[in-house]
Parts: structure tokens; sequence; C-alpha cells
């Protein structure tokens, strides 16, 4: 008999570096009493950073959400972006925040990436970027989106917010099109608390991205631009610069982790997981996609997500629903179908994956699943029952 989990298992924990280390590291502030704006810690972290990417074009903010609605804005980017529905709702808030239209394409069904053929029919004369999201720490199409972008004269800009740590033929993701976003959020594999970097191709930009997020100040007497305040500070740099010391290590977890999950739900009747990522990519395991298929499975995928609450496992419907279904978007039309977006919108579930997760609890959360496929628990299987049954949160 499987019991529920004593404790709940979230669908993730942040990673803590010994508390020693960190207490070691505030002494430092403590002593300087330089919290933040360029502080030491901020500069040391900026070159780990640098050296980490092998390039000097990297610019660190106190979150990515503000790092790309900079990115896009020091870009001087306009008119159409042509971006994906299938993401965290900051993605298209920052294309709102610099009053560009999002113009809303498919996703392709294996890694849930912008679809490439959907970008070009999309492109219009007012078409200034393509803007495509490594879901999940999937690489995108990269060459057909540099294809593209190249051929049409657009800005080819990534938000890498899941993609740290993820390497394609020995090239860090960073690397690829005009500019990459990443999230330092206590959420991501990688964290600073808070925080994001950009990681850019031209030197030129990062003057620009300085300005703009430290209101604009050349020196103490002129402001250039009209910034905003989006600086990382001292103690966010602090916990990136002891997280990173980690990095591999928490990756090296994650793959564990995932191995067994592919492993044991790779024959259960209904549970679709993506297909094995080309050899020539160095994954980072940020999340653990499942697909259920209502038939097949037996249950639906949010009969799923509720009923798995009651075994103590919190899963995510990540993402659902699409950004453009959200009723501050809603009024923009959106021309394509997203037959695929929409149908893995709604069977879509991410998994618990951390790096403190146990092997067993793995096992045991792959138990519970294959005990509700098999309609063990001889509960009804509708959402509606289900969510009768299980107090939402
Ligand atoms: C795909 C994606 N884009 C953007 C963001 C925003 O990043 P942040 O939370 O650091 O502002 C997130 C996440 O949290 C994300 O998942």
């Amino acid at each position: 008999m499987i019991k529920p989990f004593e404790k709940p298992i979230y669908v993730t924990r942040p990673f803590l570096p010994p508390l020693e280390e960190f207490c070691q590291g505030l002494s430092e502030i403590w002593e300087t009493r330089w919290l933040t704006n360029n502080g030491p810690i901020l500069q040391r972290f900026t070159q780990e950073l640098c050296n980490f990417f092998k390039t000097d074009n990297v610019c660190l903010f106190n979150n990515g959400t503000l790092a790309l609605q900079i990115a896009l804005q020091g870009m001087g980017i306009s008119g159409e972006v042509i971006t994906t529905p299938f993401t965290f709702v900051a993605t298209t808030h920052t294309l709102f925040w610099n009053k560009i239209r999002p113009v809303f394409v498919d996703i392709e069904p294996d890694y849930y990436t912008l679809d490439p053929e959907k970008v070009e029919a999309a492109i219009t004369p007012w078409t200034t970027a393509i803007l495509a999201v490594h879901v999940y720490g999937h690489p995108c199409k990269l060459n057909a989106l540099a294809d593209i972008a190249r051929r049409h004269n657009l800005r080819l800009i990534y938000d890498a917010a899941h993609a740290f740590g993820v390497k394609v033929d020995n090239t860090s993701i960073a690397h690829f099109g005009d500019l990459s976003m990443f999230s330092f959020h206590a959420t991501k594999l990688f964290h600073t608390l808070e925080g994001g970097m950009l990681i850019f191709q031209e030197a030129g930009l990062k003057g620009i991205f300085d300005y703009l997020k430290n209101f604009g100040f050349k020196n103490e007497v002129e402001v250039v631009m009209p910034g905003t305040n989006a600086k990382m500070n001292e103690m966010q740099a602090l916990m990136g610069i002891q997280v990173l010391k980690y990095l591999e290590e928490i990756i090296h977890k994650r793959a564990r982790i995932t191995d067994v999950y592919r492993d044991r739900l790779k024959e259960v009747p209904g549970i679709r997981l993506v297909p094995s990522l080309s050899p020539d990519i160095s994954f980072n395991h940020a999340y653990m996609p499942i697909e259920v298929d209502e038939q097949e499975f037996g249950m639906s995928r949010d009969a799923l997500y509720e009923r798995l609450k009651q075994w103590n496992v919190y899963s995510r419907r990540y993402f659902y629903p699409l950004v453009c279904d959200y009723p501050c978007y809603r009024s923009i039309s959106v021309n394509d179908p997203l037959t695929v977006a929409r149908r893995v919108a709604d069977s879509i579930l991410t998994l618990p994956i951390y790096d403190s997760l146990e092997l067993s609890e793995v096992e045991t959360i792959c138990e519970i699943i294959m005990f509700l496929q098999k309609g063990k628990d001889g509960l009804s299987r509708s959402t509606n029952a289900v969510k009768k049954r299980v107090r939402i949160k």
C-alpha cells in the first residue's frame, strides 16, 4: 500500500549553499556596508559569469523580467514581435511594457518551442524581432530561427529563463541569437534569490543596459536616458557566487531524477514524455514535464493534478492557460489556431524535480501515478468529482 508523503512534495525547492558559507560571505558585506550599486561582490560575480560564459557581454539585473524589458528597450525593438503563447506570462509582459504588439504563433509538439514555419508565415512589414523561449531548458530550433531572422532582417531574442547551464555542441545556449535573458529566480535551478542576466552579441549594448538599469545615471549629475531601477544587489550576487560553485552537482542530481522518472513512466499508458534530446545537447534538467492523454490514462490532466495533492504531491500545470487566454491579452487578435499549444496547455503537468528530492521519493511519485492510472483507488475519474473531494489551496 502506497502511503501519502508525510510532508508536501512541491514542484521545486530552492538549492541553498551551506549556511556557514553564506554567513562567511555576509561578513564581507557587514565590513564594507556596500549593499547595492555595483558593489565588490556584484563585480566579482559578473566576472565569474564572464568567465563561465566566455564573453564580456554580461549584464546583471534584480530579476529576469526587468532584464528582458530593458533588453527590448535598449535594442530599440518596436512594432510587432513574433512570440509564443506557451510561456510564463512575463515573456509577453515585457513586450507590453515596451508598447510592442505580441504576435502569437504555435509551438512544435516535441519540445514545445516556437515552430519556425509558423514564425515565417506570421512576418509582416511591422515585424522587428522574434522572441522565442527555450521552454523547460529545451533549446529552440536554433538554426531555423537564425535563418529566418537573417533572411528577414529581424532581431532574434531568446527568453532563456529556464536554460542556465544548457549547451549545444559544447557552446553555451547564451551564444545563440542576438541576446538571451536568464532568470535567477528562486525557483530556477541556478538562482540568486531573485535576479536576471542578459548575454548579448553586440558589445555596445552593455553601456545602454547599464544606464537603463540605474535610472539613466552617467555620473552624479548627468542622466542620459529615462532608466529604471533594476540593479542586482550584493546579497543576490553573493548567493549567485555560492550557488554557481554547486551547479554541476545540482545538474547531476537532477539528471538522475529525470532518469528515474523517464524509466518508470515511459510505458505508462496515456503518459507522454518528451523525446530524448539529441546527443549534442548538454541539458540542465530544469523541469520534468509529462503530457496526460485523458482517454488513454483514464483521467484528465486536471484530475491527476488534483488527485496527486491527496498524496501530498504538488505538481504544476505549467504553462496553463496560454498567455493569449489571460484576460489582459484576450483582446489581441491571434491568426494562428495554436493547435499544438492548446493541446499541450490542456495536457501538460510538470512533476517535482529539485536536487534534494530523493530517488526513493521519485519512485513513490511514479508508483502513485501508476496506481492512479490503473484506477485502483476506485474513485471517480472526473475532474469535478476530484475537485469536490480535494480542498484547493
Ligand atoms: C519563461 C520565463 N520568462 C521570464 C520569467 C521571469 O523571470 P523572473 O521571475 O526572474 O522575473 C520566468 C520566470 O520566472 C520564466 O519562466
